[in-house]
């Protein structure tokens, strides 16, 4: 378990620097202690400027975890495995900018559509040890080798799948 979280702390900083700012890993330190939710700081005549293009799942899923943005993923979805510990309000943004981007594909490549807790797509299951492999190269692997330029080298999804399904070989 204790390993669990570190490679999530690490993974949090590296997993997908680049695509989105993943500022929130560090709120996680201040997920226990803040209480105000993160949505009710926007000016209503802001909202008004920017007519929302939230598609009615995404928002159905945002409603869901309204207020409780800052809670545990485990404790406001019924199946978390992987993301123990993750604010569940960056759950949302990891499945559609980590995961749906990285690889090109829509949320029903790894989810029934709409049944999100539901283990039916097989691919589900490989994202989630895609996710342990992933925290392994950077914990473990690319630790045991010696001159490297970046002080702390990582890989994310996009580093092998840059938005396909199945990572390019020169074969
Ligand atoms: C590459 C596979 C993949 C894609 C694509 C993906 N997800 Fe997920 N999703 C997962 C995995 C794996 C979990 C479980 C995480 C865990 O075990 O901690 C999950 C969990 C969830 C959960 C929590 C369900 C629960 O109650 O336990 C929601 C909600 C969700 N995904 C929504 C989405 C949406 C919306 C999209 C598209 C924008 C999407 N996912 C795209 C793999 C994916
Ligand atoms: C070191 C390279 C590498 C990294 C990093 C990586 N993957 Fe993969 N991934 C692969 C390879 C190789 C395959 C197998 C492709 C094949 O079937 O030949 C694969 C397959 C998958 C599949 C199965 C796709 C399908 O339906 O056929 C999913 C889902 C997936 N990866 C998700 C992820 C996610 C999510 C991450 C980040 C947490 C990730 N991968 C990081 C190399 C990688």
């Amino acid at each position: 378990m204790k390993r669990q979280l570190l490679v999530m702390g690490t993974l949090c900083s590296i997993l997908f620097l680049g695509t989105f700012n993943w500022s929130s890993c560090t709120a996680k330190k201040e997920a226990v202690t803040a209480t105000a939710p993160a949505t009710e700081s926007a000016p209503a005549e802001k909202a008004a400027e920017e007519p929302p293009s939230v598609p009615p799942f995404i928002a159905a899923i945002q409603e869901k975890i309204k207020g409780k943005e800052n809670l545990p993923a485990e404790e406001v979805f019924e199946n978390i495995q992987i993301l123990k510990g993750i604010p569940a309000g960056r759950v949302l943004p990891i499945m559609r900018m980590g995961f749906s981007q990285s690889l090109g594909v829509k949320c029903s490549h790894c989810h029934e559509f709409g049944d999100w807790a539901s283990e039916s797509k097989p691919a589900k299951q490989v994202a989630r040890d895609m996710w342990v492999m992933t925290g392994k190269i950077n914990q473990e692997l690319l630790k045991e080798i010696p001159n490297l330029q970046s002080e702390q080298p990582a890989v994310n999804c996009t580093t092998c799948h840059r938005g396909e399904v199945k990572p390019a070989t020169n074969m």
